[in-house]
């Protein structure tokens, strides 16, 4: 993947000064700065979420800004993954549904059941998102980014919620999506100790991205 020049701007305030990065196949880039300084605004640019001012984004050849509404619907169902800072689940679904609402429908690339286990969630398969931790919430809406082995995965502080044991839980799973199957991955993260296992740390700052000087 490949982004090229996106700036983007809020309220007359330049908030994306020119963002290139370059993401490899099996590549997990870890991204810190400081609060508002722009992570979510470039994450949701990248989840076809938000449109830049101006920008390119490419992903297995194709440029996705380019793309039609109809076009960017299914590259946000099928290619892109997004964990959002809250957990956004559908209250009244359960655990099980709300894997089984977005999964694609021929070849669902993982199997929800051990999907859910490798994430401690096997006790909670038929349970509404009321009955759950905030925690496990946001499990499960961890398990629903990855159910459809996207190209692109993108978390918006994943960890925030969890304790250390499931945060790192989290962060292994999604570089092993990066590692074992070729994925890209993006996380958003203010937790130190979760960085030591992205391949790289960016810095967001004054909306310029750079290498993290202190990692
Ligand atoms: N919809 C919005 N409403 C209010 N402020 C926004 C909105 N979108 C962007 N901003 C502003 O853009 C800047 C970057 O926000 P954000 O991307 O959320 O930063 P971060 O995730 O790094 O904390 C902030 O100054 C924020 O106030
Ligand atoms: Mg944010």
């Amino acid at each position: 993947m490949k982004l090229t020049n996106i700036c983007h701007t809020y309220d007359g305030q330049p908030i994306l000064r020119g963002i290139d990065l370059q993401v490899d196949p099996g590549e997990c880039i870890g991204i810190i700065g400081p609060s508002g300084s722009g992570k979510s605004t470039l994450l949701q640019i990248l989840g076809l979420l938000k449109r830049p001012d101006v920008g390119l984004i490419e992903l297995e050849g194709r440029e996705l800004l380019a793309a039609s509404e109809e076009e960017r619907r299914l590259l946000r169902l099928n290619e892109i993954g997004f964990v959002f800072q809250q957990a956004h689940l559908v209250p009244y679904l359960t655990v099980r549904e709300q894997l089984e609402l977005v999964q694609a429908e021929s070849e669902s690339k993982q199997d929800p059941l051990h999907l859910l286990d490798v994430l401690g969630l096997s006790h909670r398969l038929n349970q509404l998102p009321k009955h759950l931790s905030g925690g496990e919430r946001q499990r499960v809406a961890v398990a629903r980014a990855l159910i459809n082995r996207p190209q692109l995965l993108l978390a918006d502080e994943p960890t925030a919620s969890l304790d250390f044991e499931n945060g790192r839980r989290v962060m292994e799973l999604l570089v092993a999506e990066a590692r074992n199957h070729g994925r890209r991955v993006l996380v958003i993260t203010h937790d130190e100790r979760m960085l030591d296992v992205c391949d790289r740390v960016l810095l967001l700052q004054d909306g310029q991205l750079q290498p993290s000087p202190r990692h």
